[in-house]
């Protein structure tokens, strides 16, 4: 059994080190503070002291646009796979950089591993559409216990400011949030973000001319509030300096929502995720399921692995079934 270590104790650091226990796997929980080990992760020292050959690293550090590659070469030099659960389209690209290097290393890196792009990936094989057009990811997380110091940097990072979407086959700026798009079934608008997901997910499936994310921050008035301050450049300074600092838990929901809709010129697929609480583990598990397997000896082809190939959506839906996640297939 190889070991496998969670990098980042957060909350979603905590959660996947409880889901790999839950597995029956034992892994050593990694972080600059309170852990069963020390570690930096932008610190080439600290990671050598701690990463061994062999080694299964579940890197959860965010937010992910805050850090560099040093863990990830780091991990390339010292012959660890890499699983990251990033929602940055810079850190997807730094890490798509290092696939050659990985290669030859004999290494895998799973960028982004987590709702965006794994369960968006699996998504698109299940739809059976095998030259998707447009993948359109909609997101509205269970903020009442997501709504971390990472995971709102990562959102509220597109407030307002120019971010990058893929749109004709090419990666081109607009402004994050001031474009709105309904939710399938139409009970909810979510903003435009970036995301690893655009970049990713044109890696798996070339045909892609647009792969876009859509966010709701599922807190009461929060929706309308940053579409209004996106078009404001003084009020979308003044709601990224709150987002980043007023903790917004207690004015969460509880529900959350994930859902992939894919068209290609002729069909349409939407795969929605759901659940009343909890919903947060639907970015969790393919993580889990990854980082399982791979530690109990799997050996998949060395390099950056892409999302159509990162879990097998009937391993992963049924795991998510089991972890009380709905899950509705419209064709
Ligand atoms: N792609 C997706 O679908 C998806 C889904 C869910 C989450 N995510 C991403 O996952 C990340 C984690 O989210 P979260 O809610 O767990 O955030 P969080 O609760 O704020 O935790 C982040 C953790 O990372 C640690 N960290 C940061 N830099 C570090 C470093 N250099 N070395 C070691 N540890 C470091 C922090 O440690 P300290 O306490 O020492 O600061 C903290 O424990 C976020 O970036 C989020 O956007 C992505």
């Amino acid at each position: 059994m190889r070991r496998v270590l969670v990098v980042g104790r957060g909350f979603f650091g905590g959660l996947v080190a409880a889901r790999l226990r839950d597995v029956g796997l034992t892994p050593v929980v990694v972080a600059r503070r309170l852990g069963d080990v020390r570690m930096d992760a932008e610190d080439e020292a600290s990671l050598r002291g701690v990463l061994r050959h062999g080694d299964v690293v579940v890197d959860t550090a965010g937010p992910f646009a805050a850090r560099t590659t040093r863990l990830v070469r780091a991990a390339i030099a010292t012959g660890c796979d890499v699983i990251d659960l990033a929602e940055s389209l810079a850190w997807s690209e730094a890490v798509l950089a290092l696939a050659d290097e990985a290669r030859s290393a004999g290494v895998r890196l799973y960028p982004a591993c987590s709702a965006i792009a794994a369960v968006a990936g699996a998504s698109v094989v299940a739809s059976g559409i095998a030259t998707p057009r447009e993948i359109d990811l909609f997101l509205a997380p269970a903020s009442a216990e997501t709504a971390s110091p990472a995971t709102v940097h990562a959102f509220a990072g597109s407030l307002g400011l120019p971010i990058r979407t893929l749109r004709d086959g090419r990666l081109v700026k607009v402004r994050g949030y001031t474009e709105t798009r309904a939710f399938p079934g139409g009970s909810r608008r979510g903003g435009l973000v970036e995301n690893s997901g655009a970049l990713l997910l044109r890696g798996s499936w070339p045909s892609v001319r647009r792969a876009e994310l859509w966010v709701d921050p599922n807190t009461p008035l929060a929706m309308a509030a940053l579409s209004l301050a996106s078009r404001m450049p003084l009020a979308a300074a003044v709601a990224r300096w709150a987002a980043t600092h007023v903790d917004a838990r207690p004015l969460g929901r509880h529900d959350g929502v994930f859902a992939v809709a894919v068209r290609d010129e002729r069909r349409a697929t939407t795969l929605t995720f759901s659940a009343p609480r909890r919903s947060y583990l639907i970015a969790v598990e393919p993580a889990v399921i990854v980082a399982e397997s791979l530690a109990r000896g799997a050996s998949p082809e060395a390099g950056v692995v892409l999302p159509h190939e990162q879990v097998d959506p009937d391993v992963l839906f049924e795991r998510l079934r089991g972890l009380g996640i709905l899950i509705e297939i419209r064709r």
